[in-house]
């Protein structure tokens, strides 16, 4: 069944990529920047685009898993960024369906989340929450303000995302809110919440 989320984006690939390369993945993981990993780790990048911020984190010898369904996305990000470190595939939230990957250190979804309809959103926390490590972290992005006009998003409140969060058996140990790293969506006034979560304790 085709998608419009991700039709969007294969249509407009050549034009985000530009875009998407632009971004400092410096500066966009600065509000979470004291919760990511310090010794080399096995990340999964979902929604991972160009692989603009996979290619960061390989090049901090993390060993990165690019899960992208748009398949011009994919080409451009193995075209791109050639490191040995990472590994794509195709695969789509929330299913992830056909996904075979040992258990990571770190999840990363950025600016993805609107992407999801809210009725997916719990399958999808409970899908991360399983290729998560124990003690491992996922740390979501949730933009807030319009969506691009040309692409299909869903509202996503952080509230609820939390609460589904609860009950995969996740407890947020940061949140922070941040106005976008894009001029023109600053302009528009869109803000992006960083959630981190955290596995909970068991009782
Ligand atoms: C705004 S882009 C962000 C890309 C990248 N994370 C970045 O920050 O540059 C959203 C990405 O999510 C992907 N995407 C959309 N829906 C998805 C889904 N259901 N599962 C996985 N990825 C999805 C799109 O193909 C696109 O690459």
């Amino acid at each position: 069944m085709r998608d419009p989320v991700l039709d969007g984006y294969a249509a407009a690939a050549s034009d985000l990529t530009d875009r998407f390369e632009r971004i400092s993945s410096q500066d966009l993981f600065a509000p979470v920047v004291d919760f990511l990993p310090r010794s080399a780790s096995r990340v999964l990048d979902v929604g991972a685009g160009t692989g603009r911020d996979a290619a960061w984190f390989a090049a901090r010898g993390h060993a990165v898993v690019a899960v992208e369904p748009v398949e011009p996305l994919r080409a451009a990000g193995r075209r791109l960024h050639p490191h040995p470190r990472i590994t794509w595939q195709d695969a789509t939230l929330p299913a992830l369906a056909d996904f075979k990957a040992e258990p990571f250190d770190l999840i990363v979804v950025v600016a993805v989340w609107h992407h999801l309809r809210r009725t997916d959103r719990g399958q999808a926390l409970r899908r991360l929450a399983e290729v998560l490590k124990p003690n491992g972290r996922l740390i979501i992005s949730i933009r807030e303000g319009a969506s691009a006009p040309d692409r299909v998003g869903y509202s996503a409140d952080v509230s609820q995302t939390v609460a589904m969060a609860h009950e995969a058996g996740m407890a947020v140990v940061h949140k922070a809110t941040t106005p976008s790293v894009q001029t023109q969506n600053k302009d528009a006034d869109v803000a992006w919440t960083w959630l981190v979560l955290e596995a909970s304790a068991p009782l």
